[in-house]
Parts: structure tokens; sequence; C-alpha cells
């Protein structure tokens, strides 16, 4: 079973969405295997956003990420980090289609809801920021037989 890492900035922190974005991975039917609230360093950050380092848009994007709590959510399912980008929509939430998390969340590229990792190779690099392997969760969740 695929592993992905999503990651709720700051933004929809402050705005109370974390639950009803969360929701929709549920009820897509994923399965949540690890959850840590943090404020990012400065340090987590560059880790994290390594390979935008040198772009005009990473000095505003670390100072967007570390300026208040996120929540990081380890997800597992099918497909998990394909769907979920696709879920997310694009970018920049004004080109983000209606019913994407970004197309029904975000208005501007500077406030963009959610974080997911792209592929394979971003999550093993990824995840390791927040979660140990110990931290993440092995269960049994009944409906996922279903999904
Ligand atoms: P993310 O990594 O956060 O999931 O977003 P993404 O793959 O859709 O986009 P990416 O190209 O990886 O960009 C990372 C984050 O940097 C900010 N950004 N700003 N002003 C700009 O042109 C610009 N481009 C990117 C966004 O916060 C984007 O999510
Ligand atoms: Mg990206």
């Amino acid at each position: 079973m695929e592993r992905t890492l999503i990651i709720l900035k700051p933004d929809t922190v402050q705005r109370g969405l974390m639950g009803r974005v969360i929701s929709r991975f549920e009820d897509r039917g994923f399965k949540i295997i690890g959850f840590k609230f943090a404020r990012l360093s400065t340090e987590t950050a560059e880790e994290l956003y390594a390979t935008h380092k040198g772009k005009p848009f990473y000095p505003p994007l670390i100072e967007y990420i570390t300026s208040g709590p996120v929540l990081a959510v380890a997800l597992e399912g099918h497909d998990v980090i394909e769907e979920v980008r696709a879920m997310m929509g694009k970018t920049n939430p004004r080109e983000a289609a209606p019913g994407s998390i970004r197309g029904d969340f975000g208005q501007r590229m500077e406030f963009n809801v959610i974080h997911g990792s792209d592929s394979q190779e971003s999550v093993e690099r990824e995840l390791p920021v927040f979660f140990s392997p110990d931290d993440l969760v092995k269960y049994d969740m009944e409906k996922s037989r279903w999904s």
C-alpha cells in the first residue's frame, strides 16, 4: 500500500479549515497513519522545500510555511500520491478547478492551503521530516477493504 505526506499550511490552521480538509481524505477512504501538529523551524522548512532553493518564491515560501503551526498527516491508500495531488488541484488556487481542495478553499498563490508530496522520491524525503517509522501507526481500518 502506498503512503504520502500532506501538510495543512498555516492559513488552513488559522482559518479553522483543518477538519474540513481532512474529511475529504477520510471520505475518499484513505487511511490516516500519522498526525503531527507543529510549528516548523526555518531549518526544517528549508529541508522540506530544499528543491526550490534559489527560486524567486523561495524566501516568501519559507516565511509562509513557518508563519504559524501546520498539521502534517501521513496517509495510506491505493495510488494515494497521485490521487492526493489530484484532489489538491493546481498550485495556484486561482487556476485550481472548483471541487479541488485549493479550488474550493483558496484564492491566491500566497495562501494555497495544502502541500502534498509529488512523487515516491518526495515521499521518501519528506515523510521523515515529520515522522519516524515508529510514529506511523499500523492498524486495521475495517472500512479499508471496501475502499
Ligand atoms: P506543494 O509543494 O506545496 O505541495 O505545492 P506544489 O507542488 O503544487 O507547488 P511547488 O511548485 O512545489 O511549489 C511549492 C510551493 O511554493 C509556493 N509557490 N509560489 N509565487 C510562485 O510562483 C510560487 N510558486 C510556488 C506555493 O506555496 C507552492 O505550494
Ligand atoms: Mg511541490
